[in-house]
């Protein structure tokens, strides 16, 4: 896709430097070649040639980032969830994942995900296929299509999957990751493969090591899951005795990242004892509200993850939440770190909507480099949103209407989209 040269005019609402929330009404966000030149009030001249796409009263926000996704879990979100982690894992996902090894269901299912995908405030996503290495392609080359930016994991598993979840063996899962990451090197401008041990549960020792050993000659990346749930806890404690926690039990098999390679890590809840490994490591925390509510797991202590400066984005965690909506990700995430304080730790102070904002957007996003704002030099990512509540009663700012569409998204419809500098077709 080329990256073009245009201006966006409307209400502008972005993170600034500081995180604080910033907007201009009426303002105008400048795009050259795929890079944003700032949000202004005033169109400095130099920009004043190039195309311009009047957007009016809209909101114009920048994309979000949804840092943890199971593209094969869509079919049967917001269902099953009445049941905790390990149950649900067994009873509604392995189930329905096993059924991706048929590539005109995995077609049909990963079409419905990346159609509603590129619907949504998401521009940006770390997502989990499944094992199966002919469908992930399918997912990869749909999400190019659509001009979202992702990174895409072919997950591995080679124990506790159930008959029909369940890579052959180590050396087996390796040769078929390696495959996949042959067969589309190359391929693609905005799909990126990261390798993607599903959890320390579903992945014996030899698998690790092999994986580490993968991760060496190719560079890759890596996404899994941490510290979700008391009794995985647990488990993972019984099965790497080794390991000094679980986040240990990633960073014994050389699998926890660098700073120059980051991991992502979805949860984390039962991580404070962790949190040096988290750091040392520059891990980024996938914050997952919804799923932490619906899987009864528990609150992630996200105030003392900025406090420490480790990276936290946010995630939906399709099937553990209920939709792709970054929006609740946003509002969750202060309605759960309310009743952390409340219930938890009063020390902890509650996220700010601005907080949240800039974790959906920019703290997300900086896993895919300079991405999430409207600053000089950010990649472009924007969406324009129109909002339906009546505005005839009383004056709202964009940010008020902002927060306004984000806690009641039945009010908002997602007009347009720009991903890394191009219009994605909606
Ligand atoms: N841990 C291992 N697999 C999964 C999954 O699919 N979803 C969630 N929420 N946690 C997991
Ligand atoms: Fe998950």
């Amino acid at each position: 896709m080329e990256k073009k040269s245009f201006v966006l005019k409307g209400n502008i609402v972005y993170s600034g430097e500081n995180k604080e929330l910033c907007s201009i009404e009426g303002g105008y966000v400048v795009c050259e070649n795929g890079i944003c030149r700032g949000a202004f009030e005033k169109l400095p001249k130099q920009y004043e040639t190039l195309p311009l796409t009047d957007y009016g009263d809209k909101i114009i926000l920048p994309g979000m980032t949804d840092l943890h996704v199971h593209a094969p879990q869509y079919t049967f979100r917001a269902l099953g969830m009445d049941l905790e982690l390990l149950d649900w894992l067994n009873v509604h996902t392995f189930p329905e994942e096993a059924k991706y090894v048929d590539i005109s269901y995995a077609k049909r299912a990963y079409g419905s995900f990346v159609s509603d995908l590129k619907h949504s405030l998401t521009t940006r996503a770390c997502i989990f296929a499944t094992l199966h290495r002919e469908a992930t392609v399918a997912l990869m080359d749909l999400l190019e299509e659509s001009g979202i930016v992702s990174y895409v994991g072919k997950v591995n598993m080679d124990r506790n999957g159930g008959e029909n979840l369940c890579e052959a063996d180590a050396s087996a899962a390796a040769e078929d990751t390696k495959k996949w990451i042959e067969e589309t090197a190359g391929k693609y401008e905005r799909t990126n493969p990261i390798l993607t041990p599903r959890f320390i549960p579903s992945c014996t020792d030899e698998l690790m090591r092999e994986l580490a050993k993968l991760q060496k000659t190719t560079g890759l990346r890596v996404q899994s899951h941490l510290s979700e749930n008391p009794s995985e806890v647990a488990w993972v404690k019984e099965l790497v005795p080794a390991a000094k926690n679980y986040a240990d039990a990633y960073a014994v098999f050389d699998m926890f990242g660098d700073k120059d390679h980051p991991a992502v890590m979805a949860h984390c809840i039962y991580s404070e004892d962790e949190m040096d490994l988290l750091k040392e490591h520059g891990v980024y925390v996938a914050h997952c509200p919804e799923s932490n509510l619906n899987l009864s797991s528990g609150i992630a202590p996200v105030r003392k993850f900025l406090e420490e400066g480790i990276a936290v984005g946010l995630g939906s965690d399709v099937a553990g939440g209920s939709s792709l909506s970054m929006a609740k990700a946003l509002t969750l995430a202060v309605q759960v770190s309310k009743m952390y304080w409340r219930l938890i730790d009063e020390k902890s102070k509650p996220l700010t909507f601005a907080e949240a904002f800039y974790l959906a957007t920019a703290g997300g996003g900086s896993y895919f480099g300079k991405v999430g704002t409207f600053l000089d030099g950010y990649e472009f990512d924007a969406v324009v949103a129109e909002d339906h509540i009546a505005k005839d009663v009383r004056e709202y700012t964009p940010i008020q209407r902002t927060e306004r569409m984000m806690y009641d998204e039945s009010t908002m419809t997602i007009c347009a989209k720009y991903a890394a500098g191009c219009a994605c077709e909606l």
